[in-house]
């Protein structure tokens, strides 16, 4: 009996097991979703990888096509180190072939995140076959999107002004008829129709109208306080430039490196969490990717130009290169001191709380106004958070010796900072 049991529970559990190995290689076959796909492709492949082309990594449209084990693909995109280290045939072939260049291990993307990828690549190769060179799948599809939105607009734009002028039309003839028909009936004499007739010319009514005071002070006060109010807002908004977005060198978009790439804020501000300034990134950074990223693009060739970089040798010469004149958008007069690790670090802030949604913007613009008003008003609404955070359990601290009547120096309230007295 016993060994009927057991036969039994191996049974069971082998039955488990090979259920559990199916329904994942079937999660890792199912359909992954192209569009978050593109968006993951474009921030951590492009950098090496093309559709149709070699560079620093194979093209991975007829790789990704023809593969059709998606358990391996997966493994591979997720951790090619340990496929490699596993001693994998098909993995150590294509590695000598690219002469053992290591691709990056993304243990960050999950299973679903590969088979997005995957999914992606498949559709995009297949539209690029499908298409005749020198055409851009991309580009008529996104036209049509866009399309309908602002037909609509003036569509309805159009509707309203017809609508429009149809009333008045209509207005003209009815008032013409309805004289011509009091004509007729005889109620309506020569002399009387003349009268109505002058009384409806627009200089007698401006003129009678003109006569009334009590119409005359309406307008007059009225016209004060529009010309006021306009002279108060102008005078309030001097100096503030909400809105202003200068012409920058290189058409920099936030949109795309911020939102559909998803590259952190501080990856290029690195100075927002430690210091007072967010600060620019230097164009190293954007080397990371633009060695290999679209290369032909002319707003990249300033990149390549601002660094002395000639492309076609991959060498840098120091002699031409020159600084990136980026043209400041934010800028508080000298008199402030506006520091960002104190917001962004200690207060928590989100960038866009300040910034506004810097992830849809194609260029930046100032969000906020940088009043006073506006420095002073989120102070007063935004509740410290002070549960975890050194800088108050210090303050705590010398809080508690204080009370006891304890000797408390200038040290211990951050005098020594350097900080405090520096910028
Ligand atoms: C730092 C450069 C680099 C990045 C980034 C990179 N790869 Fe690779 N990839 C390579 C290289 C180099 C190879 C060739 C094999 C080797 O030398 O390791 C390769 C090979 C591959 C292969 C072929 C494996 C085979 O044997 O068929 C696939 C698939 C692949 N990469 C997918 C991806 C995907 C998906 C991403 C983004 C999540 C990515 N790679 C990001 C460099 C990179
Ligand atoms: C790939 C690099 C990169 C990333 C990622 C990035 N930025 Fe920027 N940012 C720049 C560059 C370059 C400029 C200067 C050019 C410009 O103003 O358009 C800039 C300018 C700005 C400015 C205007 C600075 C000024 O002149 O006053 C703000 C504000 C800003 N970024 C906020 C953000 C926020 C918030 C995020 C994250 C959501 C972010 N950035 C992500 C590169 C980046
Ligand atoms: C509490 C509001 C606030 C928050 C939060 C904030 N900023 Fe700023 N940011 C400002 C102000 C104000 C300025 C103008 C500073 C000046 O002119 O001295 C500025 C300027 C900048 C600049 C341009 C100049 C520089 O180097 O300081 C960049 C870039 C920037 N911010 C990026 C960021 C990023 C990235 C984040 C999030 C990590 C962030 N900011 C969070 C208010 C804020
Ligand atoms: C993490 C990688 C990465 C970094 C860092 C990066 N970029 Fe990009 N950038 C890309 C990718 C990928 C694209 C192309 C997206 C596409 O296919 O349209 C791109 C597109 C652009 C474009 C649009 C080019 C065009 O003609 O459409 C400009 C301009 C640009 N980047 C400038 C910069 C600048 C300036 C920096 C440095 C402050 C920078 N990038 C840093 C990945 C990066
Ligand atoms: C979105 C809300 C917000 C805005 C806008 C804002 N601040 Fe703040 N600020 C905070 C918060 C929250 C703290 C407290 C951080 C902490 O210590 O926990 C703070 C702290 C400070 C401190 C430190 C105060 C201290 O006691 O040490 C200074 C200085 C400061 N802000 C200056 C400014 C200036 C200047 C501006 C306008 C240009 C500004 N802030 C705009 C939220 C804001
Ligand atoms: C209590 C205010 C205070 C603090 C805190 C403070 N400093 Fe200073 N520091 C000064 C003053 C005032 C000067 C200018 C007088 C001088 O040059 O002797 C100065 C000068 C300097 C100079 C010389 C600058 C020059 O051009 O000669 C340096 C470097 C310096 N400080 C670094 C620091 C560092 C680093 C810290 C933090 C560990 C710090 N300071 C903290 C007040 C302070």
């Amino acid at each position: 009996m016993r060994s009927i049991s057991l036969i039994l529970k191996q049974l069971s559990r082998s039955i488990l097991l090979v259920a559990g190995l199916t329904a994942m290689s079937l999660a890792a076959r199912a359909q992954g979703d192209a569009a978050k796909g593109e968006a993951l492709f474009k921030s951590k492949c492009t950098a090496c990888h093309k559709l149709d082309q070699r560079m620093t990594g194979p093209a991975l449209g007829p790789i990704i096509t023809a593969e059709t084990d998606d358990k391996w693909l997966t493994k591979w995109i997720q951790n090619n180190q340990a496929v490699i280290a596993a001693k994998d045939p098909k993995a150590l072939k294509i590695y000598n072939e690219f002469n053992q260049a290591s691709m990056t291990v993304f243990a960050d993307l999950s299973d679903g995140d590969a088979a997005n990828i995957i999914a992606y690549v498949r559709t995009e190769y297949k539209k690029m076959q499908e298409t005749p060179k020198g055409g851009d799948p991309t580009k008529g599809a996104a036209a049509e999107d866009k399309g309908p939105s602002s037909m609509m607009i003036y569509g309805l734009l159009g509707v309203i002004v017809i609508a429009f002028i149809v009333i008045l039309v209509l207005n003209k003839v009815i008032g013409t008829l309805e004289r011509l028909l009091l004509k007729k009936k005889g109620l309506l004499t020569d002399e009387e129709e003349a009268e109505q007739a002058e009384k409806g010319s627009a200089l007698a009514t401006v003129v009678k109208l003109s006569k009334n005071k009590k119409l005359v002070f309406f307008f007059v006060f009225c016209g004060t306080l529009a010309l006021g109010s306009y002279a108060w807002v102008t005078m309030w908004n001097t100096n503030v430039h909400q809105g202003y977005q200068p012409v920058q060198p290189i058409k920099f978009p936030h949109d795309l490196h911020a939102g559909v790439m998803k590259i952190q804020c501080q990856y290029c501000h690195s100075g927002a969490y430690k210091s007072k300034n967010a600060t620019i990134p230097s164009l190293n950074i954007c080397m990371n990717c633009h060695k290999t990223v679209k290369t032909e693009s002319p707003e990249i060739h300033k990149i390549y130009d601002a660094l002395g970089y000639d492309p076609s040798t991959a060498k840098y010469d120091s002699t031409k290169a020159h600084p990136m004149q980026w043209v400041r958008v934010h800028n508080l007069p000298d008199l402030a001191y506006f520091n960002h690790s104190q917001h962004v670090k200690v207060g928590k802030i989100k960038c866009q709380q300040c910034h506004g949604p810097i992830e849809t913007m194609k260029e930046v613009y100032q969000y906020s106004p940088l009043t006073m008003k506006w420095c002073i008003q989120c102070h007063k609404r935004t509740e410290v958070d002070y549960k975890g955070n050194a800088y108050y359990a210090h303050l705590e601290e010398v809080h508690d010796k204080i009370k006891r009547g304890e000797k408390v120096t200038e040290k211990e309230m951050g005098g020594t900072e350097c900080g405090k007295c520096h910028y």
